[in-house]
């Protein structure tokens, strides 16, 4: 009997630590995806460039070989170039602050 009880408090802990986890995790997430560069560059980015950078759809470069200063890729994000929309009305400075944070990590990550 107190085995049994021992062992359902114990599992209850388990459940309420386990709920915790996922709730706040999921949150995190969530927070982090709204602004995370990645986030906005799956959804407008991956499209043409690829989620790695090197798809080159429609013409577009390969992010990963782009000798670009940050500064340059900003400005190319802002006012677009060639076949590639500007995003100066789509997205918010710091979105597009994040997402080229993230164009230049993946040249790195090979
Ligand atoms: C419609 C397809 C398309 C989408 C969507 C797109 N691009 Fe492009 N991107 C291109 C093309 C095409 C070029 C080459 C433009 C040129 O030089 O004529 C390019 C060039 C670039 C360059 C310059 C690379 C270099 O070295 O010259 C950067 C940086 C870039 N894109 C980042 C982004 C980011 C960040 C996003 C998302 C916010 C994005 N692109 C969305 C097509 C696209």
């Amino acid at each position: 009997m107190a085995l049994n009880m021992t062992r359902s408090l114990l599992f209850s802990i388990v459940l309420l630590v386990f709920a915790c986890g996922s709730a706040n995790s999921s949150n995190d997430t969530m927070e982090a995806d709204r602004s995370s560069g990645r986030a906005v560059y799956n959804m407008n980015c991956a499209l043409c460039h690829g989620r790695d950078g090197r798809a080159g759809i429609n013409g577009a470069k390969d992010l990963t070989a782009s000798t670009l200063t940050k500064e340059e890729m900003q400005a190319i994000v802002r006012n677009g170039r060639g076949v590639m929309a500007p995003y100066k009305n789509v997205l918010t400075a710091k979105e597009i602050d994040a997402v080229v944070e993230h164009v230049r990590t993946l040249g790195k990550a090979k």
